[in-house]
């Protein structure tokens, strides 16, 4: 079977990256990791990966006089790994123009809030600041307006009354170990693609994300 080349860019521990490395590992998944690349040296993810026996490259911001600079260096370091899709697991920087317009349809994002609800930074604290009886975490693909492009899938969790920002989100993260490599896998297989701003699943336009915790998700995978 043709797997589906993929680079994974870190930002630090990793964990949704290791996810998927374990998945593809079982042979579950149909992809082939070319790369993990980090912007800091420092990323627990980097050794978590070598140690798995994958490749690993470091293209550390601090080199770079600024963002279209550093953007451009990171783009010549993935595309020398000539993926299909590029995973964006924990890499937390903001992305220029010209590298999301790159990879427009080919690039996608774990977000650890039910977008368009909470994008950006300290999500959980901030589910918890508004009273929202759920949150959870989002798959989305990556156009130019932070965490703003079109959602494929959402997995819910509840909010509980004793919860603390360290409770949600540790929360929160177990599903997302579970939604990202799903959503993977359905590239991998063709069964989910990007055609004009928009995404596809099974051919028919997908207009509201796939919850992966209903019933349309247990058909689905
Ligand atoms: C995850 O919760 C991911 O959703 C979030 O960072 C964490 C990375 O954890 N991403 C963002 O906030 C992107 N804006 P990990 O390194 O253990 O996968």
């Amino acid at each position: 079977m043709h797997k589906l080349p993929i680079v994974i860019l870190i930002s630090g521990r990793g964990s949704n990256m290791q996810a998927i490395l374990e998945q593809a590992a079982q042979g579950e998944l149909g992809v082939d990791i070319r790369a993990v690349i980090s912007n800091r040296p420092d990323a627990e993810g980097l050794q978590t990966a070598a140690a798995a026996g994958i490749t690993t490259a470091i293209v550390d911001h601090r080199d770079y006089a600024d963002r279209e600079q550093y953007d451009q260096a990171l783009r010549v370091a993935i595309d020398s790994y000539q993926p299909a899709l590029v995973v964006l697991a924990g890499f937390m920087r903001i992305l220029t123009p010209a590298f999301v317009q790159h990879y427009q349809g080919r690039l996608i994002n774990i977000h650890p809030s039910l977008l368009p609800a909470f994008r950006g930074l300290n999500t959980h604290q901030r589910a918890l600041d508004a009273g929202v009886s759920e949150h959870g975490a989002s798959v989305h693909y990556v156009t130019e307006e932070l965490d703003g492009g079109p959602v494929v899938a959402q997995f819910r969790v509840p909010v509980l009354d004793d919860d603390t920002a360290a409770s949600l989100g540790a929360r929160v993260l177990k599903i997302e170990h579970h939604l990202y490599p799903t959503v993977i896998g359905w590239i991998a297989t063709g069964r989910l693609r990007y055609r004009n701003g928009m995404a596809y699943l099974d051919d028919q336009p997908l207009l509201t994300p796939v919850s992966v915790s209903d019933s349309r998700s247990e058909h689905i995978q």
